[in-house]
């Protein structure tokens, strides 16, 4: 029996839509076992049906034939805790979780470089797998046929905080709601302040997040989709947070702010959250695989 732990993740991070990413302590667990046909046995959040349609037999199945093996059948034992439909790579961590036991399955053909090309495929975008397989912050590049990722760690001291609404949002619903060209001034306003992202991190200045973290290409267009969004990124910017960003597609709302605005921030983002709840995390490596575990 093999088993894998692949963490929640935030993505786009204000202007890096498509690119960047964060991943944060919030496990998917899957343990894996060979047997005659296919189960799933969930338990955790949300609910999924208990049939191998799931992203998790689907990523192993992928896995194989993209090796040209045929897949055996698989037993899956799954734990979590990732709000589904709500901003955190749930669907990404699924999938990596499917493909990281295949790959384990076959001896480790893949590796992590493999998983990811696969992963970020089915995806069809990079910004959340990259993250759950390499940890820390990312930022993922397509150049047409691979896709590129260079990880950082997050400085410890961020304090990261999401307010998850109680709703659902599907990403393909978010997706819908984007133009399909921008400004040039649109597009210089994003990227500049993606760029300025990467050096906040490295250099450990949060401060430069508040304009770092603000985006002009996806957010703007989701604000419809998700109530309170815009009033509470500019409460909690104007009260001190360092940056204040849709999660993912949404809705959740991340925050980094400095230690003694969590309780404030934590206020603000539950009234945001309404019937949702707010989390409060660190960043995470990325996956680990245990090999094997009894029982
Ligand atoms: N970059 C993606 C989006 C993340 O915002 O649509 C959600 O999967």
């Amino acid at each position: 029996m093999f088993e894998v732990h692949v963490p929640a993740t935030s993505a786009n991070l204000g202007p890096g839509f498509d690119c960047l990413g964060l991943a944060i302590d919030l496990y998917l667990k899957v343990k894996a076992e060979l047997s005659d046909s296919d189960h799933f046995y969930y338990s955790g959040t949300g609910k999924v049906a208990d049939t191998p349609d799931n992203l998790i037999h689907q990523g192993f199945r992928t896995a194989f034939s993209s090796l040209k093996k045929v897949a055996p059948k698989v037993s899956f034992w799954v734990d979590n805790p990732i709000p589904l439909a709500r901003g955190l790579g749930s669907s990404s961590a699924a999938l990596v979780a499917g493909i990281a036991l295949a790959d384990a399955f076959m001896g480790q053909p893949l590796g992590r470089e493999g998983i990811f090309q696969l992963s970020a495929q089915l995806e069809g975008h990079p910004d959340n797998v990259a993250p759950a397989i390499f940890g820390g912050f990312t930022a993922s590049v397509y150049d047409g046929k691979c896709y590129l990722c260079e990880a950082l760690e997050l400085p410890s001291d961020w304090q990261l905080l999401f307010g998850i609404p109680a709703f659902e949002l599907l990403t393909s619903e978010a997706r819908n709601a984007l133009p399909n060209h921008y400004d040039r001034a649109d597009v210089i306003f994003n990227t500049s302040r993606a760029a300025l992202w990467s050096l906040a991190v490295i250099k450990n200045k949060p401060e430069l997040l508040r304009l770092a973290s603000q985006d002009r290409v996806h957010e703007p267009y989701r604000e419809p989709l998700v109530p309170k969004l815009a009033q509470t990124k500019a409460k909690l910017l104007e009260q001190g947070a360092y940056a204040a960003f849709l999660s993912g597609a949404g809705p959740t709302l991340g925050v980094i702010c400095p230690e003694d605005m969590i309780r404030m921030c934590s206020e603000l983002l539950s009234d945001f959250v309404a019937e949702g709840y707010v989390l409060r995390a660190k960043a995470s490596a990325g996956y680990t695989l245990n090999l094997p575990v009894q029982g």
